[in-house]
């Protein structure tokens, strides 16, 4: 049976999605600024980016089977991922630290985290993920990537030491060319496997047995 706090995300999620309907009009604004520079997270301020329902549904399916409970996320946007993950935390007993680049971004986030009942599960750091993730040294069970790809590799890196046997690192936007490069260094790691997603649109990163 769903709880009354679960069908409380279900309806922000569907608020949510029903309102970044209008995401690939936004994008094209976003490129068409970008068109004589590198693309800046600022120039999606208003797009919310966000993985797809299947996806989300996955993810919560993944927590809760491998009943995993300290997750981190690089990349909130509006909060739609992060909703996700707390339909699943929800079940474990977890918590979740999520971080977003773009101020006005992560407050909206903060907001929809509030009226859906999950804030207390939530901590949201506001800024660079290289400098606010940059102290975490506790053992992360998850491990989601979302957001700009350039940093998927140091960031990766960076929290590297607190990954554990059974740590899952969840890769949004595989099939993108500007993740290939990250992809291949991990799948060289011979510490690494690598399973492939809805179609190759996220990758599953776990420790061989
Ligand atoms: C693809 S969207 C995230 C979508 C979100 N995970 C979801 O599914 O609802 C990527 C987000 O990463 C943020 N971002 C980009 N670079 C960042 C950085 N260095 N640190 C933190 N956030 C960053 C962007 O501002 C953008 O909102």
């Amino acid at each position: 049976m769903i709880s009354q706090q679960q069908e409380k995300i279900i309806s922000t999620l569907n608020e949510l999605y029903n309102d970044s309907k209008y995401d690939h009009l936004k994008m094209i604004k976003g490129a068409a600024k970008s068109m004589f520079r590198p693309m800046q997270p600022s120039d999606f301020k208003e797009a919310y980016l966000s993985i797809s329902k299947e996806q989300g549904e996955g993810l919560v399916q993944l927590i809760k089977e491998n009943n995993l409970k300290n997750v981190v996320e690089f990349g909130t946007s509006f909060g739609i991922s992060t909703l996700f993950l707390a339909q699943g935390v929800l079940e474990t007993g977890g918590s979740i630290i999520t971080t977003e680049l773009i101020e006005s971004k992560a407050q909206r986030a903060i907001e929809t985290f509030k009226k859906a009942g999950v804030n207390d599960l939530i901590e949201v750091r506001i800024g660079d993920a290289m400098k606010t993730l940059k102290n975490h040294n506790a053992p992360i069970d998850l491990l989601l990537l979302d957001g700009w790809k350039d940093l998927y590799l140091p960031l990766f890196q960076m929290l590297e030491s607190n990954f554990h046997n059974g740590t899952f690192i969840y890769v949004d936007n595989a099939e993108m060319a500007e993740t290939q490069a990250f992809l291949k260094t991990v799948a060289q790691n011979s510490k690494y496997q690598l399973l492939s997603l809805f179609r190759r649109k996220s990758v599953l990163i776990t420790n061989k047995k």
